[in-house]
């Protein structure tokens, strides 16, 4: 496919301004250019067919099946977008008057509410413009907290193996240090926990469900061995898909989590769009929260706040579509989203080869599969079959993540699939693992209905060239 620089024909124009009947007035010479600027000049015909093909060369929600695990992307209701784009909302900026803008108030205050009902929290702060970012927030409040006692003897954060790499990072970049323990089964090993935390835990960060899909069992013993030991308990609630209007974290003994409102309510998440990591307290954490947070149409915070985390109050649109999200699905709406998501998850699950299913039992919203054994047999790899899975028009699902499962594939259906959807994609999967055994070669050239086959990936990530 060309790009639009190359479909230019120079000389070739679609402005039809009119003559100039005013002075002319120019900027002072140092803010001009000094050479034509260079753009496409194509006919307007042509600009709708370039960007009509650009977007069909791109597979979306929109386009059909995208299971990808723990990115979420799952398909938002278009209320939600219509919500957003009211000129009401669209059109205002925040340093107007606070007395002009009561209303974005209102639904700041209404959706940090809903959230604390939601989560079991007793503060939110929607500062934060992801999921990454309210981890930051949420244990450099727990820092706050420490300091706060004058507790200077706890430098380290548990986090389990199989967290998602922001927990570690999040933890370092607040200059603990991170100490890593194994999970048994999937899920937490608590003997190993308790040897881990003493009078240096700072806290333990944890994603319930976890990554690879699991609730843990023993969650009340997990946070009450890091509370024993004095330590604050994080929750990462990019998973919330799986439990809200069910299971609270505030309810299993959680002081401090973020939820992605760009994963489970309502915007759409990745291709480095807004986001948003609101992050929530216990009370007794609420002093620290990142300000300036909204009270009674005004703006408060207190003084011992961690500080602002970014600009402003968060990225207001994607609360706009949280909060029309929640509202228009209801208390049990949203509950039977996340019951939707689980059922959908377990029922894809259970269609695929059972000996490619590293742990047993149910899973929640997502779940890993290990083709460990098909590498070893066939040659072909996760990759492999993840690339064949773009051919039968279907977005592959999240490859070699989490880490701790060898040739991981992680499927999430979310709560939107019909179970036409779920056969069709458990169908194809199963024919690509008989062609891996019948016809292993022909694997490896895959996909091979896209304008791009195999792009070097790490040149791609390293070196990207995005512009003519
Ligand atoms: C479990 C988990 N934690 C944290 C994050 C980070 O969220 P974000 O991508 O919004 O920074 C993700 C991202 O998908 C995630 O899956």
């Amino acid at each position: 496919m060309k790009l639009i620089f190359e479909r230019s024909i120079e000389g070739f124009t679609n402005d039809c301004l009119p003559a100039l009947d005013v002075p002319q007035a120019l900027p002072n010479p140092s803010f001009r250019r000094s050479s034509e600027l260079a753009l496409p000049e194509v006919p307007e015909c042509e600009i709708d067919r370039h960007y009509s093909e650009l977007e069909r060369a791109a597979h979306g929600v929109n386009n059909g099946f995208y299971p990808l695990g723990s990115c979420t992307m799952k398909y938002n209701p278009k209320i939600n977008e219509e919500m957003a784009g009211l000129r009401g909302f669209t059109d205002i900026h925040p340093l107007q008057p606070l007395s002009t803008v009561e209303g974005a108030l209102e639904l700041l205050c209404g959706l940090e509410k809903q959230l604390c009902e939601i989560s079991g929290m007793d503060a939110i702060s929607l500062q934060p413009s992801a999921g990454a970012h309210g981890e930051f927030a949420g244990v450099l409040i727990i820092k706050a907290y420490h300091a706060s006692r004058g507790d200077a003897k706890r430098t380290k954060i548990i986090v389990p193996d199989s967290a998602h790499g922001t927990n570690p990072a999040s933890a370092a970049m607040n200059g603990f240090s991170v100490v890593s323990i194994p999970s048994r089964d999937g899920c937490v090993d608590v003997e190993a926990l308790a040897k881990a935390a003493g009078d240096d835990t700072a806290g333990l960060m944890l994603t319930n469900p976890n990554t690879l899909g699991l609730f843990d069992p023993n969650i009340l013993r997990i946070t009450e061995i890091i509370h024993n030991a004095g330590g604050l308990c994080y929750y990462d609630g990019a998973n919330m898909n799986a439990l809200m209007g069910v299971a609270r974290p505030g309810d299993m003994g959680f002081d401090v989590i973020h939820l992605n409102l760009h994963k489970t309510f309502s915007t759409p998440h990745g291709g480095g769009g807004p986001g948003g990591g609101a992050v929530g307290v216990k009370a007794f954490l609420s002093e620290f929260l990142p300000r300036p947070i909204v009270r009674d149409n005004t703006l408060a915070g207190a003084e011992s706040s961690i500080g602002k985390v970014r600009s402003f109050y968060g990225n207001f649109l994607v609360c706009v579509r949280a909060y029309c999200y929640i509202l228009s699905l209801g208390g049990e709406g949203i509950k039977e989203a996340a019951q939707t998501a689980v059922l959908n998850a377990n029922y894809l699950m259970r269609k695929m080869p059972a000996e490619l299913l590293p742990y047993a039992g149910t899973c929640m919203h997502e779940f890993v599969l290990s083709l460990k054994s098909l590498k070893k047999e066939t040659g072909v790899s996760a990759l492999d079959v993840a690339k064949a899975l773009i051919d039968t028009g279907m977005h592959p699902p999240t490859m070699y993540f989490p880490l701790i499962v060898e040739e991981a594939l992680m499927f999430e259906p979310t709560e939107t699939e019909m179970k036409e959807t779920l056969d069709n994609a458990a169908e194809a999967f199963r024919r690509l693992i008989k062609r891996s055994y019948d016809e292993p070669a022909s694997m490896h050239d895959t996909p091979r209905t896209t304008p791009i086959g195999r792009p070097d990936e790490t040149s791609a990530a390293r070196n990207p060239i995005i512009k003519a």
